[in-house]
């Protein structure tokens, strides 16, 4: 993958230089291009930006730079693109997300800063991406964050194949609970099935446990979604456990309702 990006901060992706992403851009599996606006400022002050029309607080990124800047890298790269301008008032980025834009030979990542970006640059992009309902400086960090989830479904990029298919949100369940050594840490051990080493209990176990945590922490994940029969059973079990534990939990209260419990919710919240 060729990862390109428009950026007046180049400097803010030194993070890409180490860890996996680090060692893959090493090993040649993806490349980065960072190209700063600035280097198509036509004045002697090199500006970027400017007064927004109409007044206004904060300055706006001029349009002529930015799109001397994408014309640039096109020609440097003769090949296809995906051009993705990075905005809050994109649509938020997901795992979905990230799997369709794996696929792409390349993607181009325009960050805007101050108070955004002319409205005519938009017309330069395929998409609008947002990273979530807040604000951010400027892009770097978003363009980063797609670098990073989009990167590490590239093959070859994660060591073992399985980390990028088991975890959460590459299915709609978030990932089961995970322990390393030590067994016993300051009075907490672990499950005894993951000692076990019966490998078909232990995948039963963290299905079960992935049902779970996705019912109590993101029960919106399996709203509406069509369920096989295996999966219809697990939920329905793991259900009437969580309702069960609810019921112990309040008996235990004095009967009362905790006015602050969520729905299903158990003692297992983050
Ligand atoms: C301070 S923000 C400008 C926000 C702009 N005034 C608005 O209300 O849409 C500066 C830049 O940071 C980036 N940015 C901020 N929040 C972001 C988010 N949630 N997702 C992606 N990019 C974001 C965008 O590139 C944006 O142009």
């Amino acid at each position: 993958m060729r990862y390109e990006v428009v950026t007046l901060f180049p400097e803010l992706f030194a993070a890409a230089d180490v860890g996996i992403l680090g060692k893959a851009r090493e090993r040649g599996d993806v490349s980065l291009t960072l190209l700063s606006p600035r280097e198509f400022a036509t004045d002697k002050h090199r500006s970027v930006d400017d007064y927004p029309y109409g007044g206004g607080s904060g300055m706006v990124l001029m349009p002529a730079p930015v799109v001397d800047a994408l014309e640039h890298l096109d020609q440097a790269r003769g090949g296809p693109t995906r051009r993705i301008l990075l905005t809050p008032q994109g649509a938020p980025f997901t795992q979905r997300t990230a799997e369709r834009l794996a696929a792409q030979p390349a993607l181009t990542l325009v960050c805007g800063r101050y108070e955004g970006f002319d409205e005519r640059i938009r017309r330069h992009v395929d998409e609008e991406i947002s990273l979530g309902d807040f604000v951010l400086l400027g892009g770097e960090i978003a363009a980063l964050a797609i670098i990073e989830a989009t990167a590490r479904l590239l093959p070859g990029v994660l060591g073992n194949e399985r980390s990028a298919t088991d975890e959460s949100h590459a299915s709609f369940l978030l990932e089961y609970p995970q322990y390393t050594r030590p067994p016993e840490f300051r009075g907490q051990g672990i499950p005894d099935i993951l000692m076990s080493g019966h490998h078909a209990k232990i995948e039963a176990w963290r299905r079960r446990e992935s049902v779970k945590r996705t019912l109590q922490r993101r029960p919106d994940l399996l709203e509406g979604r069509e369920l096989d029969g295996e999966l219809t059973k697990l939920v329905a079990s793991v259900r009437a456990e969580l309702a069960a534990e609810e019921v112990t939990r309040s008996e235990d209260r004095g009967g009362g309702v905790d006015p602050t419990a969520k729905p299903g919710a158990s003692g297992d919240q983050p």
